[in-house]
């Protein structure tokens, strides 16, 4: 009989060993452990590997007075058909990036208790480092470590959970947080104006920027088709933004009913929109469902920053939106979204289906 665990009031996970290490522990021929296999990971062939050019847009060209009426077109477009994008001349300084990188990189090959001195808070904030979305006993795992942290408002910041260590790695990380507001107010602004909506409304939404990272450690398998680093699901946010810490490929999207393995430009935030995005625009906008797959021989690294809402928020379709039409989606207030999508597992649109009317 599967164990479950009693909804918590901020978000619970189960501690699970550190896939890393037990990785490290596996040599060629020893099978992994029976928790760890999916039987679902191949059931869905990848379509279309490597074909699919990923809509390209141009953070300088949107502001451009000269272009941006047909970069915003483009824009909306893309959201859209696909609610995924490379955001390129996104304005983040180039030396930050690198230098962010390699403390990412140096910060997962430390040995284990030393990352262990920021073992993630697994009932409440699920910052530090860990896992998360692990409900029950009896669930199968995802083949991935991960590293979190609440970033904006700074007010709600944790110093106990900001490495110290590499010695760059605090000024980096809220270097970045600042650079990505820049980044999603523009793009906030510009997907308000697409959708006929005053661009102050989506301001007052996200006011100071409510943004988390999750730093994405995912090692290497021998049986690497037998597992899945990251569930497939949709964020919880208004967008994500993913940055590819190394040069290895992973990451897959669900469009029209098919798994297609992406990669981006180097250097290229990877923008997703989320839940959020999807029940404020009426669904004229969706949420995209994305997974993460796993090599034999590499360790991949991301690092995604949530933009949400304000906790304060009610989720529900903007009535400038809907108009006369039809309404969507119910409403639900964003902290209570967040404690439902937090108290259990990561599993496709399930929680956007809730609201769904
Ligand atoms: C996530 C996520 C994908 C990746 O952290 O929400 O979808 O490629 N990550 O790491
Ligand atoms: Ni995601």
């Amino acid at each position: 009989m599967a164990k479950r665990v009693v909804r918590s009031q901020g978000g619970y996970t189960l501690s699970v060993p550190n896939v890393q290490n037990l990785a490290t522990s596996l040599d060629k021929s020893t099978h992994i452990p029976e928790r760890y296999v999916r039987p679902e990971a191949n059931v869905d062939p990848i379509a279309r590997t490597n074909e699919i050019e990923l809509p390209v847009i141009d953070l300088a060209k949107l502001i451009d007075p000269e272009f941006s009426k047909e970069e915003a077109a483009k824009l909306h477009r893309t959201c859209q058909e696909w609610s995924f994008f490379q955001l390129v001349n996104h304005g983040v300084p180039e030396e930050l990036i690198k230098g962010l990188k390699a403390n990412t990189v140096e910060f997962f090959d430390k040995p284990l208790e030393e990352k262990m001195v920021y073992k993630q808070d697994n009932n409440g904030t699920l910052q530090g480092y860990g896992q998360t979305f692990v409900l029950s006993e009896e669930q199968k795992l995802d083949w991935s470590d991960m590293f979190y942290v609440t970033t904006r408002p700074v007010a709600l910041r944790n110093m106990k959970f900001w490495p110290t260590s590499p010695s760059t790695f605090r000024d980096n990380m809220d270097r970045y947080s600042l650079e990505l507001t820049k980044v999603a107010s523009c793009l906030w602004h510009y997907i308000a104006t697409n959708l006929g909506v005053a661009p102050e409304v989506f301001e007052q939404l996200f006011k100071d920027h409510p943004q988390g990272l999750r730093f994405n450690y995912y090692p290497p398998c021998p049986e690497a088709d037998k597992v899945i680093g990251i569930s497939p699901h949709s964020d919880g946010s208004g967008f994500s933004i993913l940055l590819q810490i190394n040069d290895v490929q992973g990451l897959q999207i669900r469009k029209d009913g098919e798994w297609i393995a992406v990669s981006a430009l180097p250097n290229a935030l990877i923008v997703n929109l989320g839940d959020v995005t999807e029940v404020l625009s009426n669904g004229i906008y969706k949420s995209i469902e994305h997974r993460a797959m796993i090599n034999t021989q590499h360790p991949r690294i991301s690092l995604v920053a949530f933009h949400g809402p304000d906790n304060s928020v009610m989720l529900r379709p903007l009535p400038e939106v809907v108009g006369e039409g039809k309404l969507n989606y119910g409403s639900m207030s964003y902290q209570e979204f967040i404690k439902v999508l937090f108290n259990k597992k990561l599993e496709g649109k399930s929680v956007i289906e809730k609201l769904k009317l």
